[in-house]
């Protein structure tokens, strides 16, 4: 193994140590090498490291740790290409992601696949999933203490996935990925460094539904989103 690789190596075990800090309750090496077995406590359970989003998602898919646990019908994990360079991010289910298990297959799910494919991309070449896996209840705002909940499980799968571009579809996949409390304004088709990945904001497509006059920025948007993928495809 190279020595770059090995620091690769060391680099991406602290960044998954510290994303999940907060998911996991303890952890634990156990010798000998070469291959040190990694375990963690989730819950209560011996739990290894999550290597898939398959296997996270067995993992977390029954959890209670914020109230929505309660009140949801369907634990919305995420869905798509899991080789995808591009990983879109939204706010939470709404009552049919709720129904299906499924993130935006409802009506501004339907307008962001039309986005897509207006600039010749399609759910096959994406990931998606949202802030919260859980819908909060008549579709209110996610509360402070249900995003600083969930977000380990957003940073686990953003880790497994490791996009070249990440797409915040409105403000609180923007405030919880970048940290900043910028309107959606001043933030608006701009991209901004995130972990070896570019972040492009974009307006919520449920926007759009109720301004439809804007939906020229949302096209921008896309096409610039266009323009970054065909870069990074063509640098290899
Ligand atoms: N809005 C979101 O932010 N996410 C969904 O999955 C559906 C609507």
């Amino acid at each position: 193994m190279k020595q770059s690789d090995s620091l690769g190596e060391a680099r991406n075990l602290a960044r998954r140590y510290f994303e999940q800090q907060s998911l996991f309750e303890t952890e634990v090496f156990l010798p000998p090498k070469p291959v040190a077995k990694r375990l963690r406590v989730l819950r209560g359970a011996w739990t290894p490291l999550p290597l898939s989003l398959d296997e996270f998602e067995k993992q977390i898919h029954q959890c209670t740790r914020c109230p929505l646990g309660q009140t949801r019908k369907k634990f919305v994990f995420g869905v798509g290409n899991p080789e995808a360079e591009i990983v879109f991010v939204g706010e939470a289910p709404g009552r049919e992601e709720d129904e299906q298990g499924v993130p935006f297959v409802g009506r501004a799910g339907k307008l962001l696949d039309q986005l897509l494919a207006e600039v010749g991309l399609s759910r096959k070449d994406i990931y998606i999933c949202n802030v919260l896996k859980c819908r909060p209840p008549e579709n209110r705002d996610p509360e402070p203490i249900e995003i600083e909940t969930c977000k380990p499980y957003l940073l686990t799968q953003l880790s497994i996935l490791r996009p070249k571009i990440l797409v915040c579809v409105g403000r609180f996949a923007a405030q919880v990925l970048l940290g900043t409390k910028e309107s959606m304004k001043a933030l608006r088709g701009r991209l901004f460094p995130w972990d070896g990945a570019q972040v492009l904001i974009t307006y919520h497509t449920a926007y759009y539904l109720r301004n439809p006059n804007d939906i020229h920025w949302g096209q921008e948007d896309f096409a610039l989103l266009r323009r970054l993928y065909d870069e990074i495809q063509s640098s290899g």
